[in-house]
């Protein structure tokens, strides 16, 4: 590729200079997708793990439920698939459905393999897998750790990454923007190059390169006031794809997970469809099974079916919660089973082998993503994406349960090998340093503390469970002004982690309403009363978008 014009440069002169990070391979984020693609490409050359808090925090590390796999004689990858295709409304691709299903035992035995303890039960010929049941899910299916299953899997993985010299993990190092090569003014095809990444210690912004980069910043929970996500995920990676100009697809599809705990004090701490799964019934808070009219698989349909008609139970009644009882099983079974979520309510006051669970929804999955195939290539030569960040096909308009960590396996596994028979050499290229304002305003805390607040207020309020034409546009104008005022602050003043997210949510947020305006009918996690029914014209159909210019 040759230079075509000069890159643009408005170099603040007091902003520090670090030389080129140089790696073979480059990860963003250190959740399950990250940390298994890292493993599987260390034998192959130096790998950077940019991780933008502790290791281990990610939405990985508080999956409850745990995997979806086959692994008993009773059940088939035919009713995997249909349960998948089922819960996705249409919108799944069946091929890429069918790979991670059938890929799926095999990625569960590596990872037995490098340590992982998943939860066994005593049966006449032996131990066995414990198999737990959520939502959506005809079978028993679900691998699990207890209720900590996320916790136990980044345990084992970066265990195995202790153990491997060419995997270097940077902690409070969070990525701002990939390079490519068409935004620094080359001209053919573009490829990506590394990234910018802000040291959150220092405060110095470093220039990371690799010949292949995998995206594996995980979701955008915390675009939404309520949400089971911990504060990582802001939607990162999607921005900086869509602003690397990635094509990105169905991000109207926030899956909200029904049973969230319902106390002043918790913060958006998930009470796991297993519980369900095992028995437990949702009720109204004068005690009636509400579930009973809306669907035949009742407090276990699918998730969007069941938090739609909580949100409408709790119009209806006006009550703030509804409420989740286990208290017919007993209090030995419930302790051993769910310690996590035992100890927990218990701290809050809440005795879940005695009295029910006040629980609500809250944004829980970015089912749609930066659009991949099934190896996690993007349309950006050298970078991939795996994980929540990703759109490969397997949710559809609504994901089952315990995929996405699945999905995550199965993908990181297709990526690594992909990059081993498909390898770019390296680019070659001049990538200049970091250039950012340089000015400090007392004023900025407050600014991006107020448009934080705003944006995942109003998503909340207009880009709900439920939509409507007009609250869309309400959100998209509102957006649109929040928008350009974080641009200002991003081109005039030194950046700081909170600017960043900022930044990202509300790329993130307009991304979610610009695909709901898109589709004119209901489905799956998209509902909107406007159109209250699929439109066959939309069945299959994804809402794409890509940044113009
Ligand atoms: P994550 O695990 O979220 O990891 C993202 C990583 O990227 C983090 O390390 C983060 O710090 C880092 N990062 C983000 N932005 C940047 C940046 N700019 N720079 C540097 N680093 C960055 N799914 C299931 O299949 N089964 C379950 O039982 C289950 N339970 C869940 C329970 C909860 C409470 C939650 C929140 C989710 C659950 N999910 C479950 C969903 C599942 O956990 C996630 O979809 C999955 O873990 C995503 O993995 P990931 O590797 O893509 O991203
Ligand atoms: C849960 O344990 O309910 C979460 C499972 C998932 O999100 O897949």
């Amino acid at each position: 590729m040759k230079e075509s014009k000069a890159v643009r440069t408005k170099l603040r002169s007091k902003q520090p200079f670090y030389p080129v990070k140089q790696f073979d391979y480059l990860v963003l984020g250190s959740g399950i997708a990250g940390l298994s693609f890292a493993l599987k490409v260390a034998a192959r050359g130096r790998v950077a793990i940019v991780t933008k808090k502790d290791r281990a925090e990610s939405n990985t590390n508080y999956a409850q439920g745990g995997i979806a796999a086959v692994t008993s004689k009773e059940d088939s990858f035919e009713l995997h698939v249909r349960d998948t295709l089922t819960a996705g409304a249409g919108l799944c691709n069946e091929k890429v459905v069918r790979t991670i299903v059938e890929e799926g035992p095999a990625r569960i035995a590596e990872l037995i393999e490098l340590g992982m303890k998943f939860s066994e039960r005593d049966e006449p010929g032996g131990k066995e897998l414990d198999l737990g049941k959520e939502g959506g899910h005809s079978m028993r299916r679900i691998l699990h750790a207890k209720d900590v299953t996320g916790r136990e899997i980044e345990r084992a993985l970066l265990d195995a990454i202790s153990r491997q010299p060419n995997i270097q993990i940077l902690e409070n190092h969070l990525a701002i923007d990939l390079i490519t090569s068409q935004k620094l003014g080359y001209v053919g095809e573009n490829r990506c190059l590394g990234a910018y990444v802000f040291d959150k210690k220092s405060g110095a912004v470093e220039t990371f390169s690799a010949p292949a980069t995998l995206l594996a910043t995980g979701g955008c929970g915390k675009v939404y006031l309520y949400t089971t996500n911990p504060d990582i995920a802001t939607g990162d990676g999607v921005a900086m794809a869509f602003r690397a100009g990635a094509v990105v697809a169905n991000m109207e599809f926030v899956q909200f997970h029904p049973t969230c705990l319902y106390h002043p004090k918790a913060k958006s701490f998930l009470i796991s469809e297993a519980v369900r799964g095992e028995g437990a019934m949702l009720k109204s808070i004068d005690g009636r099974e509400f579930m009973n009219d809306a669907h035949p698989l009742r407090s276990l349909a699918p998730r969007d079916i069941v938090a739609r008609a909580i949100d409408s139970e709790m119009k209806q009644s006006g009550a703030d919660n509804v409420l989740l009882d286990i208290t017919h099983k007993p209090a030995k079974f419930i302790i051993e089973r769910f310690p996590n979520i035992y100890q927990t309510c218990l701290r809050y006051g809440i005795d879940i082998t005695r009295e029910p669970i006040p629980v609500v929804p809250a944004a829980h999955y970015q089912c749609g993503g930066v659009v991949t195939n099934v190896d996690g290539e993007t349309d950006i030569a050298g970078l991939y994406a795996v994980g929540e960040v990703a759109c490969t096909g397997l949710h559809g308009a609504n994901r089952l349960a315990s995929n996405s960590l699945l999905e995550a396996l199965v993908c990181a596994h297709r990526a690594a090998q992909h990059m081993a028979t498909h390898a770019l050499p390296p680019a070659d290229l001049k990538i200049p340093a970091w250039q950012s304002g340089d000015a400090s305003n007392p004023d900025e805390m407050v600014v991006v503390s107020h448009n934080w607040d705003e944006i995942r207020r109003l998503m909340w309020d207009y880009v709900g469970i439920v939509r409507t034409n007009k609250r869309l546009q309400r959100a998209q104008a509102r957006l649109a002004h929040l928008q350009q005022e974080i641009h200002e602050y991003y081109w005039n003043f030194t950046v700081t982690s909170d600017l960043l997210e900022l930044r990202n949510i509300a790329t993130a947020a307009e991304l979610i309403v610009r695909c709901a305006m898109m589709r004119p009918e209901s489905r799956g996690l998209h509902y909107n009363l406007d159109y209250p029914n699929a439109n066959p014209d939309w069945s299959q159909r994804d809402s794409v978008v890509r940044k113009s210019g």
